[in-house]
């Protein structure tokens, strides 16, 4: 018996098992119910009684050592696994960490805020489906103007006439309708127009508006912003152009052009030769705009502006065709990792 318990104590002083797979053989071969240990109590019975006292606390002391042992080569396996122990090397360099990129239409859009912000325009938002109210009566539109057509506009439902917002100007009213001026209000958001998506055209788009209502806004003030939007957004050297035009929500109406900041006013393929490129439509709030969203038109009057934020990025990172935007490939989105 006494030799039985100094073997098994050799045995499992030699132990080192190197695995979980190791460790859990030497946990059944010990210390189970079927293990070595539990047959050396069922010797015991066989010790003469005057010995069983002292090979008693040998059989016990032999346990002790056992399980210790187990506990401890258990806990110095789990640490190094956790620590990856052999294939720590310290001295080996980072794992590059990857930059995500943001959209380039959302890095334009947050410029285009930024400008604004500062002069102390806020950001205003409204729903993307809209009623019939906001996105034309409201502002203006005949009964017949061609934009109310099917070909230009998605419908939603007829009753009550839900359809996608062509453009962000439904903002306008929605915000005008809810309060009296000052109004000084930048609205950006998604549009939608029925047309077939190609390079140059697609069925959703994005769009800034901005809307100052005030007592004795004028042209003049409009200039100004337009000018200094420019400038900060395409360069101090870009010059501007007004052009008279007409929507039905603003009177006077214009497009403004830019200097084309891509062959710097020389003439070029993108701006066809004429050294000028369109980039948003503007004018003074009609005062039947004012007056249908409750403001008086005889104290307040205000400009509106409207652009579009592909274009301007198109002119910002020349993307030529407007698929690129919403197509979601990364060759083309990881060209803007880590801009701003
Ligand atoms: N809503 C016009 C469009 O979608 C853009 C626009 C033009 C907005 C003139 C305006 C504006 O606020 O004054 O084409």
């Amino acid at each position: 018996m006494r030799q039985k318990i100094q073997a098994l104590k050799a045995q499992l002083a030699e132990l080192a098992p190197e695995t979980a797979e190791a460790l859990e053989e030497m946990r059944l071969k010990y210390l189970s119910k079927k293990g070595a240990l539990n047959a050396l109590f069922a010797d015991f019975k066989l010790v003469p009684n005057e010995e069983k006292k002292e090979v008693g606390a040998l059989i016990n002391e032999l346990k002790q050592l056992a399980t210790d042992k187990y506990a401890e080569l258990k806990e110095r396996l789990e640490n190094s696994r956790q620590k990856g122990d052999a294939s720590l090397d310290l001295s080996r360099t980072a794992y590059p960490m990857p930059l995500g990129s943001r959209h380039p239409l959302h890095i334009v859009r947050d410029e285009i805020i930024n400008i604004f912000s500062r002069l102390g325009f806020n950001v205003a938002e409204g729903p993307e489906i809209e009623d019939d109210w906001h996105v034309f009566e409201s502002l203006n539109f005949a009964e017949d103007h061609p934009a109310r057509d099917m070909q230009d506009t998605f419908f939603v439902s007829h009753t009550p006439e839900l359809v996608l917002r062509t453009h962000t100007s439904s903002v306008q009213s929605r915000v005008m309708e809810q309060g009296q001026p000052p109004f000084r209000i930048i609205c950006p958001g998604r549009v939608y127009r029925n047309e077939a998506i190609s390079a140059r055209a697609h069925c959703f788009f994005h769009q800034v508006e901005a809307l100052y209502v005030d007592e004795k806004v004028t042209f003049a003030d409009l200039r100004q912003v337009l000018m200094h939007f420019a400038q900060e957004m395409f360069g101090t050297e870009t010059k501007i152009r007004l052009r008279p035009s007409f929507f039905p929500f603003t009177e006077p109406s214009a497009e403004m052009d830019i200097s084309c900041n891509i062959c710097g006013g020389e003439g070029c393929g993108f701006c066809k030769h004429t050294g000028w490129v369109e980039i948003l439509g503007c004018g003074m709030v009609d005062p039947a705009v004012l007056e249908s969203c409750g403001i008086d038109s005889k104290k307040y009057t205000g400009y509106a502006l409207g652009m579009g934020v592909e274009r301007i990025t198109n002119l910002k990172y020349r993307v030529s065709d407007l698929r690129l935007f919403s197509e979601n490939d990364l060759r083309f989105l990881r060209q803007f990792t880590a801009a701003h």
